[in-house]
C-alpha cells in the first residue's frame, strides 16, 4: 500500500471494532486515509473492508496468539508501507458478575485485554519507533481508573494496559512516536448492547470525534465524554467504604 501525497495511512487492530471503525471513518472524513485492518476473522474483515471508502487491506491476528504478534504487525507495516496512525481497539468485556464470573470468560478477559492487547501494543510501538514517527491510539477505559466490584476483572486488565501504555509512552518521549490513551465511559456498541446505559453514556462517533480533536493537539490521555475526567478524579479518591456502596 503506497500512500499518495497528503494521505494518512491507518492500521486498525481489532478491525471489526465499532469504536475503531468510527475513528477510521472520521479520520477518512477529515483527510484522505488508507486503511489496513487486523483482526481474528478474515471473512468479517473482508466484509468491513468492502464498506470503507476506497476499500481496505486486511490480515488475520488473534490477540490470544501472542507468538504471532511480532510477525503479524511486521507484515502489516510492510504491506501498508508503514502507518501514520495505529488504533488499538482489541477488547472483550465479559460478564459483570465479579467473583461469580464464568472462570473461562474471566481468563479470556484478562488475557485479551492485558496480555494480548499489551503484546500488540509492544509490537506496534517497536514498528513505529523503527520507522521514526507515528501515533498509536490505545482504547483503554474509565474502568482502568479504579476497580469496581462488578467489573473488577475487565477493570484490572484495562488498568494493566493503561499503565503499560502510559509508561511506554514516556519511554518513547523524543523518538517521534506518540501514544494517545483514550478512556471512554459507557459507549453504546455491540460490546455493551445487553447492558443498561451508564450515566454519561456516549456513542462510538463521539469517541471518534474526541480522538480526532486530540490527534491535532498534544494530550497523552483523554476521557470521553470529557466530564468523566472530573467524575473519576473524585471517584478514585473516595474512601473504600463509600466507594463500594455506590451503585456503579
Ligand atoms: N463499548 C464500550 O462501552 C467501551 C468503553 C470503554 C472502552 N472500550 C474499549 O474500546 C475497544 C473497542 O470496543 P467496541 O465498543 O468497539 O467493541 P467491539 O465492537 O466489540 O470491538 C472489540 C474488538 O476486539 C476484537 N477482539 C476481541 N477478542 C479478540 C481476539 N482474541 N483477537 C483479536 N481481536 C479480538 C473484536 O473482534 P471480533 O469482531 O472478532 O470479536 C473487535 O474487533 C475495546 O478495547 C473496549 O474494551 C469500550
Amino acid at each position: 500500500m503506497s500512500t499518495a501525497a497528503g494521505e494518512r495511512s491507518v492500521l486498525l487492530i481489532g478491525g471489526t471494532s465499532e469504536i475503531g471503525l468510527a475513528i477510521v471513518r472520521r479520520l477518512g472524513a477529515s483527510a484522505p486515509a488508507r486503511v489496513f485492518l487486523l483482526g481474528r476473522d478474515p471473512e468479517r474483515l473482508a466484509g468491513v473492508a468492502a464498506t470503507l471508502d476506497g476499500g481496505g487491506e486486511y490480515d488475520a491476528v488473534d490477540a490470544d496468539a501472542l507468538d504471532t504478534h511480532e510477525e503479524a504487525i511486521a507484515r502489516a507495516f510492510e504491506r501498508g508501507g508503514g502507518f501514520d496512525i495505529v488504533v488499538l481497539a482489541v477488547g472483550v468485556l465479559g460478564g459483570q458478575a465479579g467473583i461469580d464470573a464464568n472462570r473461562l470468560v474471566a481468563e479470556e478477559v484478562m488475557r485479551v485485554n492485558f496480555l494480548g492487547a499489551g503484546s500488540l501494543l509492544l509490537a506496534s510501538l517497536g514498528a513505529l519507533r523503527r520507522q521514526g514517527h507515528g501515533t498509536i491510539v490505545v482504547l483503554s477505559s474509565v474502568a482502568a481508573e479504579r476497580a469496581r466490584a462488578s467489573n473488577a476483572i475487565y477493570g484490572a486488565a484495562k488498568a494493566g494496559l493503561d499503565a503499560l501504555a502510559q509508561g511506554l509512552a514516556d519511554s518513547l518521549s523524543g523518538t517521534g512516536v506518540r501514544v494517545l490513551v483514550v478512556r471512554p465511559g459507557f459507549v453504546r456498541t455491540r460490546m455493551t448492547a445487553s447492558l443498561k446505559p451508564a450515566p454519561f453514556a456516549t456513542s462510538a462517533e463521539a469517541v471518534a470525534e474526541a480522538v480526532i480533536r486530540a490527534l491535532d493537539g498534544r494530550q497523552h490521555t483523554i476521557w470521553v465524554p470529557q466530564v468523566l475526567r472530573y467524575v473519576f478524579a473524585v471517584l478514585r479518591h473516595l474512601p473504600r467504604p463509600m466507594y463500594r456502596r455506590l451503585p456503579l
